[in-house]
């Protein structure tokens, strides 16, 4: 496939269901009350079932069992609940059974790891400053979505990096071709999708968090939790090398070396919570 041909194979991918922006309208609305966005979610039964399966989870670790989607919307938080619901039906749009040598199971186990470093991360940097942990979450959880979009438009695209990269021992990366390099396939599609543009400099620029100026410090959190998750051993593929952590991302988390092995240490022990979002997302947690 030529270039051309696959941006235009990008924009042909599915764009958000009507159900998606009904419910993005009404988390939008500061106004809305749980009971308004039960009601529209209620409109699409999958994304009911992910969010009833989400409140039930490990994730939220709550004992008592929660039935009513109502309660759900209130226990998880409208910005959590609108976070699992844009993440999931995006995945929907480009997800691929197994293609070539990409690895979903790794993918996923890679995504969601780095999704939960990463709002640990959030959850100590946000005293001083004004984040939005769910927004942190989702950005890590999709960070990488342009790997999906090569897995199912140009899967050897992969291949060959991968291999590049296992040869010369550098990381993954560092090899792929610049022009389908998976920061810009993801930006098209995140472009493709309208994605906010903190959503965008994720995807975009966790590889190089210097160049993002305005989100940078979301961009450094996204990017020091995609290095930790490598180096933890979950990478989207097989004997890859972690990338360099960015001094200019450490500076800017600022996170002591004692809450940094907190959150590593969570992440690498916390198996259940990981799994729970894995199998939201209709993932066999086996790796
Ligand atoms: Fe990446
Ligand atoms: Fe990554």
């Amino acid at each position: 496939m030529d270039y051309t041909t696959f941006v235009k194979e990008i924009r042909n991918l599915p764009t958000p269901s009507p159900v998606l922006m009904r419910i993005e309208n009404v988390l939008k609305n500061p106004e809305s009350t749980a009971s308004q966005v039960a009601d529209v979610i209620r409109l699409d039964p999958a994304i009911t079932s992910k969010v009833l399966r989400l409140a039930n989870s490990a994730y939220v670790g709550v004992v008592r069992t929660v039935t009513s989607l109502q309660n759900a919307v209130v226990l998880l938080g409208s910005k959590r609940v609108h976070s699992i619901v844009l993440a999931s039906e995006l995945l929907n749009a480009v997800t691929i059974r197994q293609s070539g040598g990409f690895r979903l199971d790794l993918y996923w186990l890679h995504s969601v790891t780095t999704a939960l470093i990463a709002e640990g991360i959030a959850g100590y940097v946000q005293k001083g400053e004004l984040l939005d942990t769910s927004e942190v979450f989702v950005a890590a959880l999709l960070h990488d979505i342009g790997k999906m979009v090569l897995a199912k438009l140009m899967p050897d695209a992969i291949s060959a990096a991968a291999l590049r990269a296992q040869e010369s021992k550098t990381p993954y990366w560092k090899n792929e071709e610049p022009e389908v390099h998976h920061t810009v396939t993801g930006k098209y599609l995140s472009e493709h999708w309208s994605f906010p543009s903190l959503l965008t400099d994720c995807i975009c620029k966790h590889h190089q968090p210097e160049t993002s100026a305005e989100s940078a410090l979301v961009v450094s959190i996204i990017h020091i939790s995609d290095v930790t998750a490598h180096m933890i051993g979950r990478s989207v593929t097989e004997h890859e090398v972690a990338p360099e952590i960015s001094p200019f991302a450490l500076s800017k988390v600022a996170l002591s070396p004692e809450q940094f092995k907190v959150i590593a240490t969570k992440a690498i022990e916390d198996r259940k919570r990981v799994d729970s979002l894995l199998e939201m997302f209709n993932v066999s947690p086996a790796v």
